[in-house]
């Protein structure tokens, strides 16, 4: 079974620290909602379809200690904004009656929806061959085998990978902590490039598909995602390999027409100046978070439901139950 990086257990909700990987396993007790939602702001937790996990179980807590569900609802809809998941989780479980139950269930369809993406997006694989990715899509951000990550995972099973290209991720690395950590572990054979090594990558050895995950995918196919996933489409485009995003249809919001509607998430100072280990520079950071690729860049789109391919139309997907 892959890793569970949330569990209840007896009236907490334990979520493994993700600050601290890979070098040390540290797990965090949130007994109570405003717990997850400091866990969830300050990346303990993170990765789209983990946080809307969290969330929800975050409002269990708050609905069994008899705090005002709607306060903690509204607090921890604005703790990270670009992920649409976290909406839509919380807005499920606030509509159903019994908010453990319906979070246990939220948890549970978000690792069966990982399974499906996987199947589906191996299917884009002309021939066996490198796969690369960005940021952390596996286990760590969706309890299950992971969206982009699922679909390098399945691609390994069925003998179709040569090995997994890993971005780093500036300015946190999620790329070479995390990604690079899951598949480690799992014994699936990886190399570590600087995000800026990647359109050299391209033009001198050879990458089948690029795949990365999604934050929010709007009704027009515009997605927002890490940032640098726009930069790696561009190039992508430019050496003519298919650029794909998996994503579970949580992470469709159709009630936003185009990527000019996605909120993108700032993060602060510390993130980009921090690699330095210096003080003598003063400078002035701009750090976003995200980023958003237009649909025209985006070869397919592949959920549980099958692969989408340009032009997208997920203007009848409206539901906070995903597709
Ligand atoms: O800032 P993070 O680490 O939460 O960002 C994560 C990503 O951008 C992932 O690609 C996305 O959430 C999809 S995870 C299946």
């Amino acid at each position: 079974m892959e890793l569970q990086p949330v569990r209840w257990e007896g009236n907490s909700l334990f979520v493994l620290d993700q600050r601290f990987l890979p070098e040390e396993e540290v797990w965090l007790e949130c007994k109570t909602w405003k717990d997850v939602a400091e866990a969830i702001r300050n990346m303990a937790v993170r990765g789209a379809p983990l946080i809307g996990i969290a969330a929800a179980y975050g409002l269990a807590l708050a609905q069994r200690q008899g705090e005002n569900v709607k306060f903690a609802y509204e607090e921890l809809s604005k703790t990270r904004p670009t992920g649409v998941n976290l909406a839509f989780a919380l807005e499920r479980t606030i509509n159903s009656s019994d908010f453990l139950e319906e979070a246990q269930k939220i948890h549970r369809e978000e690792r069966e929806r990982n399974e499906k993406i996987g199947k589906h997006g191996v299917t884009l694989l002309k021939n066996r061959g490198n796969i690369m990715t960005l940021c952390n899509t596996g286990s760590l951000a969706t309890a299950g085998i992971g969206t982009a990550l699922g679909v390098i995972r399945t691609a390994f099973r069925m003998g179709m990978l040569n090995e997994a290209i890993v971005l780093e991720t500036r300015p946190r690395l999620q790329g070479a902590k995390l990604t690079a950590w899951e598949l480690q572990k799992d014994e699936i054979p990886f190399r570590i490039i600087t995000d800026g090594a990647a359109a050299y990558y391209m033009k001198t050895k050879s990458a089948e598909l690029i795949v990365t995950g999604a934050d929010c995918i709007a009704a027009n196919g515009d997605t927002a995602n890490k940032i640098g996933t726009y930069a790696l489409a561009i190039q992508a485009s430019y050496h003519n390999i298919p650029f794909v995003v998996a994503a579970p249809s949580s992470t469709i919001d159709s009630r936003k027409h185009s990527g000019d509607e996605i909120p993108i998430e700032e993060r602060g100072v510390e993130e980009v100046m921090n690699i330095l280990h210096s003080s003598k520079i003063k400078g002035n950071v701009w750090n976003p978070a995200f980023d958003v690729t237009p649909a025209h860049l985006i070869s397919h789109i592949v959920t549980e439901n099958g692969i989408y391919s340009h032009p997208y139309d997920f203007r009848h997907v409206y539901s906070t139950q995903g597709v």
